[in-house]
């Protein structure tokens, strides 16, 4: 991630604004073979890495066949045979919601590159190909072809809040761990119910919902379950969260991503942004609490040796490196 944001003109070791982050293209590279995507090519220079290639803990009947990390893009030919894969839950839903396959309905018509207000199809990594009546993954093969488990075609969008505090001791102080001799950052963690893994409280975009909207919803969800607080805190603690998160936060990331679930017509795409509270004033106070879909929420120590659901390590890293934090 070091060479990622040097690539892009940003020093490392200093502290970058807002302004320095939105600069930042949405590449990211694969762990697997260390190629960046690059969506300002029309051609497929984006690699899928590891988890897309492996399946998920609900998805153990699926063996994807196994794609050598050079033959994942498009353009290289390879005697390819996926696997079609469409959950029944998926496949059965008559939620307004979850796509109808156009392949199976002549009928179906998707806004396919489009946000026709419902649903926004748009890929952050622009104008995804349209291959047989349905979209191609434009980071490469997957081994899967259909949605697996999820309800869209093309980009499935996501949000994710990344929110951090310093670590300090019994008088406050910031904790310096030994080794990097920098400040230990900590985050609010979740452990999700569907994977049992440990990960950032994110989650989907709801039709008809805006980005901010989704990672304050998925914020207060999963982590702040206070069946026990009276109204008036209740309505406090919001606002704070409404207040911080509508004015505070640095986009860390927004683009596809490494995930479980992604298919050749379906894929995962998030917005990761970090919410710091650096002097211990509103945020870093919070006694988070799991409900929705996470088991349970607590803060969690920031560094590299965490093993976090899908994508997640990368945003952490980044967060680290943005704050000059031990990783
Ligand atoms: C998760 C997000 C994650 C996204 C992509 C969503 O289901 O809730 O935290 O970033 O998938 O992996």
């Amino acid at each position: 991630m070091g060479q990622f944001l040097s690539r892009f003109g940003i020093r490392l070791g200093t502290r970058i604004n807002e302004h320095e982050i939105n600069r930042i293209p949405i590449h990211h590279k694969c762990r697997n073979c260390g190629q960046g995507c690059d969506p300002t090519k029309s051609t497929n220079t984006c690699v899928n890495a590891k988890f897309t290639r492996t399946g998920t803990k609900d998805q153990v009947s699926i063996i994807r066949p196994i794609i050598p990390n050079d033959k994942v893009r498009w353009s290289t030919s390879f005697d390819y045979h996926p696997i079609e894969f469409t959950s029944e839950k998926i496949r059965t839903s008559t939620k307004e919601y979850v796509d109808r396959d156009p392949r199976q309905d002549p009928n179906v018509q998707i806004p396919w590159n489009l946000d026709d207000r419902l649903c926004d199809r748009r890929s952050y990594h622009g104008t995804y190909k349209i291959i047989g009546r349905v979209p191609q993954n434009p980071c490469g093969r997957t081994g899967i072809t259909g949605r697996g488990h999820l309800g869209h075609f093309g980009p499935n969008h996501a949000a994710d809040p990344i929110v951090t505090r310093w670590k300090r001791d019994e008088n406050g102080q910031e904790i310096i761990h030994p080794s990097t001799r920098k400040p230990i950052l900590q985050f609010v963690a979740i452990r999700r119910k569907d994977t049992n893994e440990l990960a950032i409280p994110g989650g989907m975009v709801d039709k008809k919902e805006k980005v901010t909207d989704t990672l304050q919803r998925e914020f207060q969800e999963e982590t702040l379950n206070f069946p026990d607080l009276d109204e008036r805190s209740k309505h406090n603690l919001l606002a704070t969260i409404k207040d911080i998160f509508e004015n505070g936060g640095i986009r860390i990331y927004c683009g596809y991503v490494d995930d479980p679930r992604n298919t050749d017509n379906s894929w995962m795409e998030t917005t990761a942004y970090n919410f710091h509270d650096g002097k211990n004033e509103h945020l870093a106070k919070i006694n988070v609490h799991g409900g929705s879909d996470a088991l349970c929420a607590f803060w969690h120590d920031l560094s590299g040796e965490v093993s976090l659901f899908a994508s997640h390590s990368e945003f952490l890293q980044r967060v680290a490196d943005i704050h000059r934090a031990h990783w």
